[in-house]
């Protein structure tokens, strides 16, 4: 009763809706006299940016600007917006630097960062730490954040809905997911960083927590929110019989020489096209050997550095019966990552005055209608900044929001939410 006294009575200046890179990114960006309630819904290392294989692309060198800015335009078919993804490249190196400093390893070779490549990539310009380079950054992240006296981070909470006066938005409806209690949240500015929609779809390499919160809280309160259908298949990840969520094969496996081979052991695509030409490739080879999945033989990358750059994957498959040393392992597309979602201007602000939305959650248009391979930890960690920056530099949200906790109660309620994003992505698909 006494927890739940305190935080009826809560208020922070800002309230962040996920402890992915985006959200700790944007908490450790805040002024430390900034009090900060982090939360998310599941355990604190239940984020897809702990997924993420391959890296996270960096601008090689200053004359490799307009190459990286053809790659990631190009990818996404040039529905990029131009302003974000030339912020996101000039502030590139610094975030990598930024990283380093705060104690993130990179793999190196004679004593320089090492440089891996993936698909639609024009040359190696993506940083890596193994094959876990999300683990490596957001692991480091979070234990920056944990140490941070003006933060408080609470996993296991599920954000029910944000809270408004006057159109202006001033906290959140919260859920602590072990003992039920529903309670409201005020803040100054609130944060959605909530990440994709993989929960929502039978197969995707997301964590199946990750369903839209934010999508689904913005679709009812009007706020904007763009190109819902711009949903990207990821083509390799390990195909399995059972459910749940599908683990990845990183791109960089065929960036680093991989094959993608049909029944017959013939290759049938290049394998370094942009992610959504590959995934197409695959389906129609799958369609037309009437098979379930293709396959990829990693043999071509040299044991030594399947050993030494991909061992989480080697290990992987072993677990799944497969050498991938020796065999081609099977695989077959799933869906990977949200380019729609809460529309957002380059300093994170959504079409609510003090609601933000950043990473996989937001769409700033910087991934056009696909995503470039190792841009996503880069765009949420540089945009993030820039919101936590433009939240010091403002004003906060004033008001006394109407909370009805019956409504959440309902268990109905968060059905209904998953509905709503469902709708949307239908809708705009059409
Ligand atoms: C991968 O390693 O293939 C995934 C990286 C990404 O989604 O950009």
């Amino acid at each position: 009763m006494e927890h739940a006294q305190l935080q009826l009575n809560a208020k922070y200046d800002v309230v962040i809706v996920g402890a992915g890179v985006a959200g700790l990114s944007l908490a450790l960006h805040l002024p430390e006299d900034c009090r900060a309630l982090v939360i998310c819904k599941g355990g604190l290392e239940e984020s897809d940016s702990f997924l993420a294989q391959g890296g996270i692309c960096v601008l090689h060198d200053k004359n490799d600007f307009r190459s990286y800015y053809e790659d990631t335009m190009r990818a996404g078919h040039f529905e990029n917006n131009p302003a974000t993804v030339k912020c996101m490249i000039e502030h590139s190196r610094e975030t990598i630097d930024e990283l380093l400093s705060l104690g993130v390893r990179f793999a190196m070779e004679n004593g320089a960062l090492a440089y891996t490549r993936e698909g639609a990539h024009s040359r190696p310009r993506i940083v890596f730490h193994e094959d876990c380079t999300g683990k490596e950054i957001t692991s480091h992240l979070l234990a920056h954040a944990l140490k941070r006296t003006n933060l408080t981070v609470r996993p296991y909470t599920t954000m029910l809905d944000i809270l408004t006066d006057n159109g202006s938005c001033c906290g959140v409806v919260l859920k602590d997911n072990k003992s039920g209690e529903i309670f409201p949240v005020r803040a100054g500015n609130t944060v959605l960083a909530t990440g994709g929609v993989g929960g929502l779809f039978r197969h995707s390499t997301n964590f199946r927590i990750l369903t839209g919160d934010g999508l689904a809280v913005s679709l009812r309160h009007g706020v904007a929110v763009d190109h819902a259908d711009y949903i990207q298949f990821h083509p390799t990840t390990l195909y399995t019989k059972g459910r749940g969520r599908r683990f990845l094969l990183s791109e960089s496996l065929r960036g680093e020489g991989a094959h993608l081979i049909n029944k017959k052991g013939e290759r049938f695509v290049d394998e370094l096209l942009p992610r959504d030409v590959v995934t197409e490739a695959i389906y129609r080879e799958m369609q037309k050997e009437g098979s379930d999945f293709v396959r990829i033989d990693l043999r071509p990358v040299g044991e030594e550095t399947l050993l030494s750059h991909f061992p989480t994957i080697v290990n992987r498959c072993k677990k799944e019966g497969y050498d991938a040393l020796k065999d081609p392992v099977p695989v077959l597309p799933s869906q990977h990552y949200f380019m729609g979602g809460v529309r957002s201007d380059l300093f994170g602000r959504t079409t609510m005055p003090h609601l933000y939305a950043v990473g996989e959650t937001c769409c700033n248009g910087v991934h056009g209608r696909n995503r470039l391979a190792s841009n996503s930890l880069l765009e949420a960690i540089i945009f993030a900044k820039r919101a936590a920056e433009d939240i010091a530099k403002g004003t906060s949200a004033e008001g006394e929001p109407q909370f009805n906790a019956e409504l959440y109660s309902d268990r109905r309620y968060m059905k209904n939410n998953r509905q709503t994003v469902l709708k949307e992505i239908n809708r705009e698909n059409k």
